[in-house]
This record gives structure tokens, sequence and C-alpha cells, in this order.
């Protein structure tokens, strides 16, 4: 899963007992080669599915690491992108691979945008809010949206329990509540938190209405089985 590029286990162990913000700082540098960058097939497919919902001006890309979804957005959006991330360390990389972009560092539940963008999306991020996050995390992108805007994002669908990511996911989880049990300053990701419904569900709560598409072009469990969705929250007009 790493490269020679990547993280050693010591630095990861470091960034692990962390909090989420000073993690990313640490990790910043070799994020692009660590498998938690979104990859390419998902950036694109998402290209694909949202090419016909535009057309987009204005483009924000929430928890934009390195610049994963700029990539997205330069592709969809006329005018320049934006990237919001709270951890510098990942903002300061981004700026060097979109020098075009403008990056404003601030905490996606908060965001400082009124009605700015068409476009926002969120790349790999869902899993850092706890569901008692999600609320202030949608309700801020709402308020970042225009008028009809869309915020769109990729979510995995539930692995089949005879699949080795459904394990390792479990696995992760159950590691991360004994870490955050036991330690301080807390790291937040889950992967098993953010079920489709429930997301939903918040999102409605927050004002959107929201649909989904299958991104098969991401990857299947098994043929007719995507491992991913494309969260299509549209804020009323
Ligand atoms: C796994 S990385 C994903 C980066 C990028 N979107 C990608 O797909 O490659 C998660 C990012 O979310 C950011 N993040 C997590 N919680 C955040 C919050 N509450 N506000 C702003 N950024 C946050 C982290 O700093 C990190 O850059």
């Amino acid at each position: 899963m790493f490269t020679r590029q990547g993280p050693t286990l010591g630095e990861l162990t470091v960034q692990a007992l962390s909090s989420v913000e000073r993690g990313y700082d640490l990790l910043a540098p070799k994020f692009d080669h660590t498998p938690f960058r979104t990859p390419g097939v998902v950036l694109d497919a998402t290209v694909e599915a949202l090419a016909g919902h535009g057309p987009f001006a204005d483009g924000l890309d929430v928890c934009c690491g390195t610049g994963a979804g700029l990539n997205v957005l330069e592709s969809l959006c006329d005018n320049r992108a934006t990237g919001v991330d709270f951890s510098t360390g990942m903002l300061t990389q981004a700026r060097d691979a979109h020098p075009d972009a403008t990056f404003v560092r601030a905490d996606a539940r908060a965001l400082p945008f009124t009605s700015g963008f068409d476009l926002a999306v969120s790349f790999g991020a869902l899993g850092h809010f706890l569901p008692a996050d999600r609320p202030a995390l949608f309700e801020s992108a709402y308020r970042a949206l225009r008028p009809g805007g869309l915020f769109a994002f990729p979510i995995e669908a539930p692995p089949p329990p005879t699949s080795s990511w459904f394990w390792l996911t479990h696995g992760f989880d159950l590691t991360m509540r004994v870490r955050n049990a036991v330690w301080r300053p807390q790291f937040v990701m889950y992967y098993r938190l953010s079920a489709l419904p429930d997301v939903t569900a918040d999102l409605s709560a927050a004002g959107f209405e929201t649909t989904s598409v299958e991104l098969t072009a991401a990857g299947e469990y098994r043929p007719g089985s995507p491992r991913c969705l494309l969260v299509l929250a549209h804020r009323r007009r």
C-alpha cells in the first residue's frame, strides 16, 4: 500500500498519535505517496458524473488536502478553484501543486463563505467527522453554495463481508476507538460511521435535496456492485 517515498512506520505512528490537524501537517510532504490520497480513477469518474450538471463558474474543494479535488474543479469550473483545509502543511503542498488556485485555511464545520460557489466537492474526508459533527459540516457547505449549487462527494458502498476491505476497515475503526478511548488528542477517522442513509438524512436536515449515482468506473466489489457512489446534494433555488 505504501511506496518507498511514503511515510515510515515510525512516522505513521507519530502522526496517528497526534490530532487530525497536526497529523496531516506532519504527513503532508509524503501524503501523495500514501493510499490516503484520492486515486485518479475516483477523480476521473467524478468528473464524468458531474459533467452534465454544469455549467459551473466557481468551485470549492472542502478538505482539499494536497489538492486532489482541485483537479476535478479545474476540469469542470470556468473560474479559479478554491481549496479549504485546516492543515497548514497540506495547504502548502496544495499551493505548490495548484499555483492558480486560491487557498483558505479554515475548519470545514465553519467555512468562511456565503453563497460564493456553484459547485463544492469533497474527497476522502467524511470519515474525519463524527455523526455529531456532520450537521455543522453540511450547514457550512450549504451556506457556501449559491442557490441551486451542488455539493458532490463520493461515499463508499458497504463492502461485502467476504471482502478483505470489510475486515480491514472494521479492524481499523476498532483500533481507532481503542486509541481514542485511551489517548489525547483524539484522531477522528472512522471508515464505517458514514452510511449513505444517515448522511442523506443529515444533508436533508441541512436543507439539501439529495440523490446519488453509482461510480461504476471507480471499481466494483463484484460485477454490478460498485465500490463507490457519488452523493449529489443540491442547495434549493
Ligand atoms: C484523507 S485527507 C484527503 C485530502 C484530499 N481531499 C484527497 O482526497 O486526497 C483529509 C483532509 O481533510 C482535512 N480535514 C479533516 N478535518 C478537517 C476539518 N474539520 N476542517 C478542515 N479540514 C479538515 C485534513 O487536514 C486532510 O487534509
